[in-house]
């Protein structure tokens, strides 16, 4: 990753941009309230950012509760998908959690999202069990996946 790429933790200042993001990844993004929750109301809540010459690019949060992390959202603008950024934003997530006494690390992924478990997979995880009509705005299952950290 080129040297001009920073992680950092999100603050309020920036959820227009995460929003910007968010709006082009999922079919029912969250709200400027749920960023702003996660980041004042959530003490379990990790979000970082990567960002370029104040460019958000991208984006991962967590819930780290006592020794096990749950991934709520990784997401990367479709201009600088392929690069090898959200595996960074994954390893850099995996690492904080681990560092904050997380021993292994679960999410759910939309069954037909093969770009995304192909990350996950990448880095370790394994599948778990499958959440049925997890997703409300088509009843998409949700294939559960899990790393020992
Ligand atoms: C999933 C997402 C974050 C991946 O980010 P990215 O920066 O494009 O991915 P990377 O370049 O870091 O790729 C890392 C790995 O992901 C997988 N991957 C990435 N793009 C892929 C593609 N088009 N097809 C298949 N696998 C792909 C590969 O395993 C890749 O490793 P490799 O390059 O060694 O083959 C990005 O596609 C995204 O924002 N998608 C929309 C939001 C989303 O679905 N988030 C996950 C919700 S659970």
């Amino acid at each position: 990753m080129v040297d001009s790429f920073v992680f950092r933790h999100m603050k309020e200042e920036d959820i227009d941009q995460i929003l910007e993001v968010e709006h082009a990844s999922f079919t029912t993004p969250w709200s400027r309230e749920a960023f702003y929750n996660e980041i004042y109301n959530n003490k379990f809540a990790v979000y970082i950012v990567l960002e370029e010459y104040q460019k958000i690019i991208g984006y991962c949060g967590a819930w780290i509760v006592i020794d096990e992390a749950h991934v709520t959202n990784v997401a990367v603008l479709p201009d600088y998908r392929g690069k090898k950024l959200g595996e960074a934003l994954l390893r850099k997530m995996m690492s904080m959690a681990k560092d904050m006494g997380a021993r292994s690390m679960t999410l759910e992924v939309r069954v037909t999202n093969h770009v995304a478990q192909s990350l996950y997979r990448k880095l370790g995880f394994q599948n778990g069990g499958i959440r049925k009509n997890y997703y409300s705005d088509n009843q998409e299952d949700a294939l559960v996946m899990w790393v020992n950290l």
